[in-house]
Order: structure tokens, then C-alpha cells, then sequence
């Protein structure tokens, strides 16, 4: 049951107050000066209070204000015989959720009390939720015990609540976008919104509007005012994916914003403040991309305030198993499925496998196993090829090689041999690139790439 307390001076009103509430259902109380009121609502708990402003002794501007300042977030209905629309905003402005005017009817009275209600349960439950997103995001959500991986999570509660750009970087999969709500949700932002924007997703001559939003008739096809995610993202998070694609024209825009924190919609002329974090990221090295002059220096050091990098899988080999676990354990769980166990072999090969996708593409391989698993158990057939490469190396390599006095130059060396292979490679499957590939343990792409680099010439010979 809902509990309400009635703050009003005059007897006459706090006992139909009381007996109306009553006879709809709450829990009553009644204060009859600010001082009792403010007393009531620190010892007790309410869900709501009805307050009359005009009170000897303190008044209820004054109650209004003691509360704003406690922080209580209890929601409150004002009712005052003296309507006038500066006190009802003067009264809103401290936190009144409503107010009402004397002599009121109580149907009014019971309307607004049930819309109080619901708003504030509204706003709890937004608040859980939004709680339920920290701890989803929370650092807890990154796995890893190796040292690279606990530097990013150390480094990352400790720049979370600074309002620092922050410029992500790594290769795919490395958990870019993890790391930046993570960042998001332990910061003091975490109730306003995280905004993604990829910037090499979206078509670049709508780029500029998605950014900034745009006025109605600013081009064609802009039948309505919209606004960007420059605006969405206000008092949160704005997380610029891909920000290496960043056309040339739209990294001015968006440096002035960054110095700024103003700007104006597409076709529009009134200015825009906003208070936005940026957390930027990108798989590219934008250090060479400044060098080679595809990317302005001054955007540059704005984004890279706060440097983070992340390291590929095949730095944290430890973790392998941790992630192998994580992802058995996370997915059997979202496909209601059994988890499957690992064999050992499989398991040496998971640690040893390069992972070029990192963590999403160990991700996407436990999903795979688990959807399409036979048994209980995983063995090292159940995976792609590329994770049972145990063929023999050939007989030449495998002992020890001598080096002579004079040394050698490896790479040449490394080259006559991959030459070498590939030839033969290629003599053994006729010349069928597919097949020749996947003698050598490569993608038939890769070892194509290879053969232009080496120009070997090599064509699959048609059947006579
Ligand atoms: N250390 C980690 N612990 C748990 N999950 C991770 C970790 N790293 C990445 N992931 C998961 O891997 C997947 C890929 O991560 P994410 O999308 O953040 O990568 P990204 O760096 O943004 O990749 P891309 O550059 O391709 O956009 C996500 O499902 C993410 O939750
Ligand atoms: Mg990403």
C-alpha cells in the first residue's frame, strides 16, 4: 500500500485530505506545520507528500527546498490558495512533481496523486535498470587474468570518471566496444545514454545529419527536424566506431565540436551546447594514417587524450582457456543447450591457434561447436582444419640447421622456402589454387596474395 503524508496547516483540509486518500485506498499521515513534516518524512518512509506552500513558521518553499537538498527523490504535489504560475514553477524548479490550486476538487486531487505514483515508479524502475546495465557492463563482463588484459581493466576504472576523450585502438575482436561501455557504466554518466555511432557503417553523405541531426526541408528528404547523436547522446557517452574512416570534410566538423562542444544541425543556424563524452576507437594505426595524411593531425591529439590499447588474442594465451570456459558456459546457457566438455587436444590447440578475430571469433567458434556438437565432448575433429594443423614439417626442416661462420639473411632463406612449397604445392593439385592452398595449411585468398607478391605463375590446366 501506498503511504502519503498530508503537509498542511489549516485542520479542515488535512482531515478531507485524509479521509479522501483513505477511501481511495492509501496510507495517510498528517503533518500540520513544516518543521513536523520534514521530521515525518526523514524518520518514515512515504511514497509521496502532499504539501501546502503557505505555512507559518517553515514555510512549504522551504520543505520543498530541505528536501531537493537531502536528496530524498520522494515526489511531491504542491497545493497552494496562491496561484500564481511563478510560485507553481519556483515550486517544480525544487523538485514539486505537480501542483494543484486551492479550493481544488478531489477528483483532481486523486488524478494527480495516481500520476505522481506511477511516474515514480517509472523512475525506479528506470533506475534499476540502469543499475542492471552497470553491473552488466562492468569490468567484471571483460575476462582475462593475464597482464595485459588486467591493465585494461585497472586503467579503465581509472579513467572512467574523468570526462577525458578516450581513443580505443586495436585489431578486430579485440572488445573495443566492451571496453567503452565499460567505461560508460563505471563512470558518473552511467544513467544517460551510450550513443554508438559506426562511422564507416553509415553512408557517408547521411554521416554528417546522424551526427549533428538536421532542420526540416535542410536538404531533400528531410521532411521533419531530427536531431543527431551529438544531441542523443547529451550528459552520457558518444562512442565513435571506425573513426579512421572519418571523411576528410566531416573531421573539421567534428574537431570544432570537440573544441567547442557546440554546433548547429544540418541547415540549421541556432547553436547547440551539449555535454559529451567521446570515446573513440578504430583498427586502423592512425598514427600512420596522420603520417600519410588521411587523417588530421590536431583531430589526432583531441581524440587521443586518453590512449588505450588492446591486445590481440595471441598476446594472452593464458587467457585462451578462461575465454573457452566464458563462452561454453555463456552460449550453452543463451541456446538452452548442454554444455559441452573440451578434450585436452582440442583444448592445446585453442591455446596455440593464432585467433586473426580474436575473443569474437573464439566467441563465434564456441557458438558453432555448440550448435552443431554430436557428443558431450568436443575432440580436435570436431574443429575447422585450420585448428588440427599437425602435419609433418618436411624432412629437410626438421632437424637442426646449420648456420655458417659467415651467417645468412632469414628472410631470404624463409623465402626460397615458402617459394619452394608453394611450387609444389601447386604442381601436386594441377595448378587448382583451392586445393594447392589447403596442402599448405592457407586460405586459397592468402596463398593468391602470396603468388602476386612472388609473381609465380601458376594456371589450373584445362582438361583437353
Ligand atoms: N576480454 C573479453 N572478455 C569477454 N568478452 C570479450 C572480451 N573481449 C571481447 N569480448 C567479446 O568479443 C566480442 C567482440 O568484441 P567487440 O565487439 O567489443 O570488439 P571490437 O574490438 O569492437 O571489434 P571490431 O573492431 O571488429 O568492431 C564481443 O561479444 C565482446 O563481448
Ligand atoms: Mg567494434
Amino acid at each position: 500500500m501506498h503511504r502519503i503524508l498530508v503537509i498542511d496547516d489549516e485542520a479542515s483540509i488535512r482531515e478531507l485530505l485524509k479521509d479522501f486518500l483513505e477511501s481511495k485506498g492509501y496510507e495517510v499521515a498528517a503533518a500540520s506545520d513544516g518543521e513536523t513534516g520534514l521530521a515525518l518524512l526523514k524518520d518514515e518512509k512515504f511514497d509521496l507528500f502532499l504539501l501546502d506552500l503557505m505555512m507559518p513558521g517553515i514555510s512549504g518553499m522551504d520543505v520543498l527546498r530541505e528536501v531537493a537538498s537531502e536528496k530524498h527523490e520522494i515526489p511531491s504535489i504542491v497545493i497552494t490558495a496562491h496561484a500564481s504560475i511563478q510560485t507553481a514553477v519556483e515550486a517544480m524548479k525544487l523538485g514539486a512533481f505537480d501542483y494543484i490550486t486551492k479550493p481544488f476538487n478531489l477528483e483532481d486531487i486523486h488524478i494527480a496523486v495516481k500520476r505522481a505514483l506511477d511516474f515514480s515508479k517509472l523512475q525506479e524502475e528506470n533506475f534499476r535498470l540502469k543499475k542492471e546495465l552497470k553491473r552488466k557492463f562492468s569490468t567484471h563482463r571483460i575476462i582475462g587474468n593475464s597482464a595485459p588484459i588486467q591493465n585494461v581493466i585497472k586503467f579503465i576504472e581509472k579513467i572512467a570518471d574523468t570526462d577525458s576523450t578516450v581513443l580505443i585502438t586495436g585489431e578486430s575482436g579485440t572488445g573495443k566496444e566492451l571496453v567503452a561501455k565499460a567505461i560508460h557504466y563505471q563512470s558518473s554518466r552511467f544513467r544517460n545514454p551510450f550513443v554508438p555511432l559506426n562511422c564507416a557503417a553509415i553512408p557517408k553523405d547521411i554521416l554528417e545529419s546522424e551526427l549533428f541531426g538536421h532542420e526540416k526541408g535542410a536538404f531533400t528528404g528531410a521532411v521533419n527536424t531530427r536531431i543527431g547523436r551529438f544531441e542523443m547522446a547529451n550528459n552520457g557517452t558518444l562512442f565513435l566506431d571506425e573513426i579512421g574512416e572519418l571523411a576528410p570534410a566531416l573531421q573539421v566538423k567534428l574537431l570544432r565540436v570537440l573544441q567547442e562542444k557546440e554546433f548547429e544541425r544540418v541547415g540549421g543556424v541556432k547553436t547547440i551546447k551539449v555535454d559529451v563524452r567521446i570515446i573513440a576507437a578504430t583498427n586502423r594505426d592512425l598514427e600512420k594514417a596522420v603520417a600519410d595524411g588521411a587523417f588530421r593531425e590536431d583531430l589526432y591529439y583531441r581524440l587521443n587524450v586518453i590512449p588505450m590499447h588492446l591486445p590481440p588474442l595471441r598476446k594472452m594465451k593464458e587467457d585462451v582457456p578462461l575465454l573457452v570456459e566464458h563462452f561454453i558456459a555463456e552460449v550453452s546457457k543463451r541456446k538452452k543447450k548442454e554444455p559441452p566438455k573440451i578434450s585436452p587436444e582440442a583444448l592445446n590447440s585453442f591455446v596455440d591457434y593464432r585467433w586473426p578475430g580474436n575473443v569474437r571469433e573464439l566467441e563465434n567458434l564456441m557458438e558453432r561447436l555448440i550448435i552443431l556438437k554430436e557428443g558431450d565432448i568436443v575432440t580436435l575433429k570436431d574443429l575447422p582444419e585450420r585448428f588440427s594443423d599437425n602435419r609433418p614439417m618436411p624432412k629437410a626442416l626438421t632437424g637442426k640447421q646449420t648456420l655458417s661462420a659467415e651467417g645468412v639473411d632469414l628472410n631470404v632463406v624463409l623465402d626460397e622456402i615458402e617459394n619452394n612449397m608453394i611450387i609444389q604445392a601447386l604442381e601436386m593439385s594441377k595448378g587448382v589454387k583451392s586445393k594447392a592452398a589447403s596442402l599448405l595449411g592457407l586460405n586459397r585468398t592468402t596463398l593468391i596474395e602470396k603468388m602476386k607478391k612472388k609473381a609465380i605463375e601458376f594456371d589450373a590446366k584445362r582438361p583437353d
